[in-house]
């Protein structure tokens, strides 16, 4: 098993070690330039590379600044890239553990980040890996995109919660809670609001499942793949998804897991949220 070291990067050319990566895992359509991580870093934010032993190019790295949401601060991560040959290894949870290390001595209790919500393994990543969870859904968030992954669809995302100080991300990160199966849930009883037909086609939305204490929405297995083979399809399925994940969220349901099946089949689990309970301003004065 490879081991790695984690470098978190404190000058220009730890940032520009970055460049070579996002080049390969996005194009180099769209970097992030060395010199604004720098001013992120010197600000309270994040770069951090990790290197396999034997190879003198950085094999992932993770990038993030401070941010504010609901007047409480927290960090926002722009990045992750872990290189094609690194993948399924243990680098990517390693460098969001230093991520989230170097969150909890600031004091912050949620790292946050956007998806695309059609990768599933990015689902599995975010979801099951490390105890994430999703609330709020954003149409064409970064506008049409160049880079190879996502180029010719619109880029919506949804917006990924992760609350690093809870026992639950904890245990995930050790892999010590791990969630059910798919299997499990739909033997449950648990109902489709979205689910994927013959031909890996997008079923419709049933809207009227809202009101269950569970809901499942599925996604296809590989994303990358139908889009390169069928754009239609993935503009399809682009759009029902949003309508799936706008109808659950409009009705206070949130995305608390990514569930997935022996024969690679995946699909979010929804719950309703608990209600906040917001202060009556009674004071006329
Ligand atoms: C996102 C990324 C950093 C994750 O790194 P990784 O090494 O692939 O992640 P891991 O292998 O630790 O976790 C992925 C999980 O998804 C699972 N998975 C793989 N293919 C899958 C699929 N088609 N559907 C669902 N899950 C899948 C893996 O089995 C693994 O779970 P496991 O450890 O329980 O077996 C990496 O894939 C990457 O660089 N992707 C391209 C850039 C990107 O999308 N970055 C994130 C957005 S900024």
């Amino acid at each position: 098993m490879v081991s790695f070291r984690i470098d978190v990067a404190k000058d220009i050319a730890a940032c520009a070690a970055t460049v070579p990566l996002q080049e390969e895992v996005w194009s180099g359509d769209v970097i992030v330039p060395p010199q604004l991580m720098l001013a992120a870093v010197h600000n309270g934010g994040f770069v951090a590379l990790g290197y396999a032993d034997d190879d003198a190019v950085a094999a992932g790295f993770v990038f993030g600044f401070v941010g504010i949401y609901d007047y409480h601060f927290r960090h926002h991560s722009h990045m992750l890239a872990v290189r094609e040959p690194y993948r399924g290894s243990t680098l990517a949870v390693e460098l969001k553990q230093a991520q989230r290390d170097h969150c909890l001595d600031q004091g912050i209790e949620v790292i946050g980040w956007t998806m695309d919500p059609l990768e599933a393994r990015n689902a599995t990543f975010n979801f099951a890996k490390l105890g994430a969870y999703t609330r709020e859904y954003h149409r064409d968030f970064y506008g049409a995109m160049p880079d190879k992954l996502n180029a010719g669809l619109p880029s919506d995302r949804i917006y990924v919660e992760w609350p690093i100080g809870h026992d639950r991300t904890y245990k995930r990160l050790k892999g010590e809670d791990r969630p059910p199966t798919l299997e499990q849930a739909e033997a449950e009883g648990i109902r489709y609001l979205l689910k994927v037909e013959e031909g890996d086609r997008p079923g419709a939305v049933n809207a009227g499942r809202a009101g269950e204490s569970h809901l499942l929405l599925a996604i296809p297995t590989q994303f990358q793949q139908l889009k390169a083979h069928d754009t239609g399809r993935a503009l399809e399925w682009r759009l029902r998804v949003r309508a799936a994940f706008e109808a659950a969220f409009a009705k206070g349901y949130a995305a608390v897991e990514f569930l997935r099946a022996a024969d690679g089949r995946g699909a979010y689990l929804l719950v309703p949220q608990p209600r906040r309970e917001m202060p009556v301003d009674t004071d006329d004065a």
